[in-house]
């Protein structure tokens, strides 16, 4: 049996195939792994009741739940879920947007796939394009969606040094160069990894330089407004028809219902539909019939504001509590964690990269993610990106406590060995 290239880059491994491994084993293996690594979200009880409700409606109804299941939606997502969503974006966000604006896949995985695909690869007459990615640390999972094609322009942030313990990255305009090889701006804001929310000026230049240069702003909010809004600084949701913005129901509690939203352009939105049609026919259902009645009346938003925000607000407190003792005076700096459910770590001169250090907490049961895997596209051999990694706090307190602790043995071990070889 041979497998063509598509087969073989598939099976030559990548990090995020690692990254949902790690999360499987951790979750169901006997032995006792702390799962800091993966990006699963909290089971928020409040949630988790609003969820149950929910199902038990549509069951209860006798006949919804038979609608849902036991027919395809249309290639660009279920109707009614698009209807219901086009006008809370219009009525709470003021955005100009309508059903045509907005298309279901199945998770913004899927989504970043096809977007990336639309912008970046092969144009005519043999010119090629790349999206640029402004500012890496940037989401482990744009890496290898361009199944080995070299998809990203990436570039180094600045670093702005805060206090003793924290630091926070911003784009460095200085050197940003948005030339005719560009397809398309992409962020993550909150940035999975390092919990960075680009400031409003960060994103209204990032917004005006892709108008200027005609290529579209994709806006990933995996984790930020409208929901579920796990953003602690005041910003603003804005959205244009050069803006692409990618939502998710991942990051609300549903995960393993694999809903991902698009709202842009309707041009872009026609290519996403057909895309899911030949991908998969159509997008699931069952995500956007949970919900459905959850935008239609607004709550989504009421509930990623007075539930969900401050769950991870009051987490990120005690998380970073947790690595301030941990680390006592060990060279260590928190990324200022302004959303999303991880604290970026920075250990300067780790005298070991942070995979091994990934490997040394996993022999003793914690799983965190080594930073190296978060700068897709980018060739510059910066050190930095060895001193990093991420931990998430969105599990249980016992094992994010217990992990940070373990983590933090394990860092002090590396620098006490690279001491002793001097010495
Ligand atoms: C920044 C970011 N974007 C997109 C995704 C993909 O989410 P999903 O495919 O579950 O919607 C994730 C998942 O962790 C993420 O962290």
């Amino acid at each position: 049996m041979k497998f063509s290239s598509f087969g073989n880059f598939l099976t030559s491994g990548s990090g995020i195939l690692t990254l949902m491994e790690d999360i499987d084993s951790a979750l169901n293996s006997s032995a006792e792994m702390r799962p800091l690594g993966g990006g699963n979200p909290a089971r928020i009880p409040e949630m988790q009741r609003v969820f149950r409700d929910a199902m038990n409606k549509l069951l209860a109804d006798g006949e919804e739940f038979e609608r849902l299941a036991g027919k395809y939606d249309g290639a660009r997502g279920n109707a009614r879920f698009i209807d219901g969503l086009a006008t809370l974006l219009q009525s709470r966000c003021g955005w100009d947007v309508g059903p045509q604006n907005i298309a279901i896949t199945n998770g913004s995985q899927s989504s970043f796939y096809v977007l990336f695909h639309l912008f970046a690869g092969e144009f005519n007459q043999g010119k090629k394009r790349k999206i640029l990615l402004p500012l890496a640390p940037e989401y482990i999972g744009y890496a290898d969606v361009g199944m080995g094609a070299d998809l990203f322009h990436t570039y180094r942030p600045t670093i702005e040094l805060r206090g003793d313990r924290e630091f926070k990255y911003h784009v460095d305009f200085a050197h940003l160069d948005v030339s005719d090889e560009i397809g398309a701006i992409a962020v993550s804001r909150p940035t999975n990894p390092t919990g960075n929310v680009l400031t409003d000026a960060e994103v209204a230049q990032l917004r005006e330089l892709a108008i200027r240069h005609e290529v579209p702003f994709i806006l990933d909010s995996a984790y930020g407004g409208p929901f579920p809004n796990i953003v602690f600084p005041e910003t603003e949701n804005l959205w244009d028809n050069n803006t692409i913005l990618c939502l998710s129901l991942s990051k609300l509690g549903l995960p393993g219902l694999r809903t991902g939203i698009i709202v842009a352009h309707e041009k872009i939105i026609r290519a996403v539909t057909a895309a899911n049609a030949i991908v998969s026919l159509a997008p699931g259902s069952i995500g956007p019939g949970l919900v459905c009645a959850m935008v239609e009346d607004g709550s989504i938003l009421n509930l990623s504001d007075q539930v969900i925000r401050p769950y991870y607000q009051e987490k990120v407190k005690q998380a970073v509590t947790w690595v301030t003792a941990a680390m006592k005076d060990l060279p260590c700096r928190i990324h200022t964690p302004e959303g999303a459910i991880f604290l970026w770590l920075w250990f300067e001169g780790l005298p070991i990269t942070s995979e091994s250090l990934y490997q040394r907490s996993k022999q003793r049961g914690v799983l965190v993610i080594a930073g190296e895997y978060f700068f897709p596209g980018m060739e510059d051999p910066w050190t930095h990106r060895h001193e990093c990694i991420r931990i998430s706090y969105a599990q249980d307190a016992e094992s994010v406590q217990a992990g940070i602790a373990i983590i933090g043995e394990e860092v002090a071990r590396a620098y006490n060995e690279s001491t002793s070889k001097t010495d």
